[in-house]
């Protein structure tokens, strides 16, 4: 499988270029069906996930054309096939094809959701969603059938701000008959990129953004184009690294009203960062302090960058902690990171970092994407040279990572 090795050490200077978001453009590929026509999708990521999502597109006969700057989706002659290929095991986000099955469709039958391990990731919130749409579903063996006669809009409460769930909601949600409100709704900005990428489309939603989302169903959509916004988590990745070996690195394209946990974190632990409109310039820091995390739903520390800042905690002069209050088993990197020199206590949903500890280069395996985020940004301060094996995981998630790299001077290459 594909391995990555990194030179570490190296201060790194230039400019990295943000994509779109990864969380956004997962859910815009089978949201754009709903419109039964031809949408185009601008600054996608070029990154795995989405190339899995056209590959289940063909499954439904929906035709699609990629550009370096579009991807052009024609779902005029679609088809209600059952979407039973492995591939929709491949990653979580297949599940989005529930949302706009049902929405479109009225019944569908689908291979359930795979993705990175992280503990378990049920799906009841996003059923609890659909049922309450007047939906009946039945689960057998690794598949799922989902039907209703007619989608009724409804009040819809979640006990817990699921990003998947909201979206997938929204997704039944637009066509139904009737007024759907949503109540302790996702806020994360991919919700609103979701929910403007619809209305687009002649969707009729307010409140995203909200812990209130209402959504009037309309009788059908059409066809539109779309920019995707930048990816937070992307750009707070290389924030980060931007932190430990930046002299200084420019990350560009950014959103910096969807960075504030990150920006007010990065500077509690004593790194300066200058805004200038889509561009924030972070220089390292020698001196980095220690801090404590704990993880929430968003606008709070994403989770997403929980086993990346736990990279740089481990530079920290002093004590930090990291509490993972999303889920369960999110610390699997941390074990490899003890590999290489760090000072890490697990203590249930809980890590004690003891920094400063120099990393040392090694072998390691990364086992989800954004664990494997976080060995790169390790083998690139360490001493000497890192081997990360089962690298594919973070190419789901970051665009042409090596070349962003490499343009900034690091030493890193894909070996197989
Ligand atoms: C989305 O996952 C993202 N994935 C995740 O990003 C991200 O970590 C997560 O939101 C939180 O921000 C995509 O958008 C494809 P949730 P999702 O529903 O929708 C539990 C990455 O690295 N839950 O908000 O699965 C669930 O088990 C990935 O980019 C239920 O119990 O997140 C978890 O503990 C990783 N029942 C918590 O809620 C449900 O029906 C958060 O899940 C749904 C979720």
């Amino acid at each position: 499988m594909n391995k990555i090795v990194i030179k570490g050490s190296v201060p790194l200077e230039g400019i990295i270029n943000i994509d779109g978001a990864k969380n956004s453009i997962v859910a815009l590929i089978p949201a754009s069906i709903l419109s039964k026509s031809i949408v185009r999708i601008y600054n996608y990521p070029k990154i795995s996930d989405v190339y899995v999502l056209i590959d289940i597109l063909q499954e439904l006969s929906v035709s699609t054309k990629i550009t370096n700057e579009y991807i052009e989706i024609d779902s005029s002659k679609i088809k209600n096939t059952p979407l039973t290929t492995t591939k929709m095991g491949s990653l979580r986000a297949s599940y989005y094809f529930m949302g706009a099955l049902l929405g479109l469709f009225k019944n569908t039958t689908l291979r359930l959701p795979g993705g990175c391990y992280l503990g378990p990731r049920p799906i009841d919130l996003h059923l609890k969603g659909f049922e309450t749409l007047n939906c009946r579903y039945d689960i057998n063996n690794e598949l799922i059938y989902l039907q209703a006669d007619k989608l009724i809009g409804k009040e819809i409460h979640f006990p817990f701000p699921s990003v998947g769930a909201t979206i997938n909601t929204m997704l039944a949600a637009v066509l139904a008959e009737g007024e759907t409100t949503i109540y302790n709704a996702a806020k994360e900005p991919e919700i609103v990129d979701v929910a403007n990428f619809l209305t687009q489309m002649g969707a009729k939603i307010s409140g995203a953004g909200t812990s209130i989302i209402k959504i009037i169903g309309v009788k059908e959509l059409h066809g539109t184009d779309y920019v995707v916004i930048p990816d937070r988590i992307e750009a707070g990745t290389y924030l980060i690294l931007g932190a430990l070996l930046g002299n200084p690195l420019e990350i560009h394209r950014v959103n910096y009203l969807h960075l504030y946990a990150i920006l007010t974190t990065l500077n509690k632990c004593g790194v300066k960062t200058y805004i200038n409109d889509d561009k924030i310039i972070v220089y390292n820091s020698n001196k980095l302090l220690p801090t404590d995390i704990v993880t929430d739903v968003y606008p709070g520390f994403p989770t997403d960058l929980q086993q990346i800042i736990t990279t740089l905690l481990t530079q920290s002069h002093g004590i930090s902690t990291v509490t993972e209050t999303i889920y369960s088993d999110r610390f699997q990197n941390c074990q490899e990171l003890i590999k290489m020199g760090a000072n890490i206590v697990i203590n249930d949903n809980k890590v004690i970092i003891k920094g400063r500890t120099p990393l040392k280069g090694s072998e390691v395996v990364a086992k989800d994407l954004r664990g494997g985020a976080s060995l790169a940004i390790a083998g690139l301060i360490a001493e000497g040279t890192t081997i990360i094996n089962e690298a594919q995981h973070i190419l789901r998630g970051y665009s042409n990572i090596i070349e962003k790299l490499q343009n900034v001077k690091a030493n890193i290459h894909m070996s197989t």
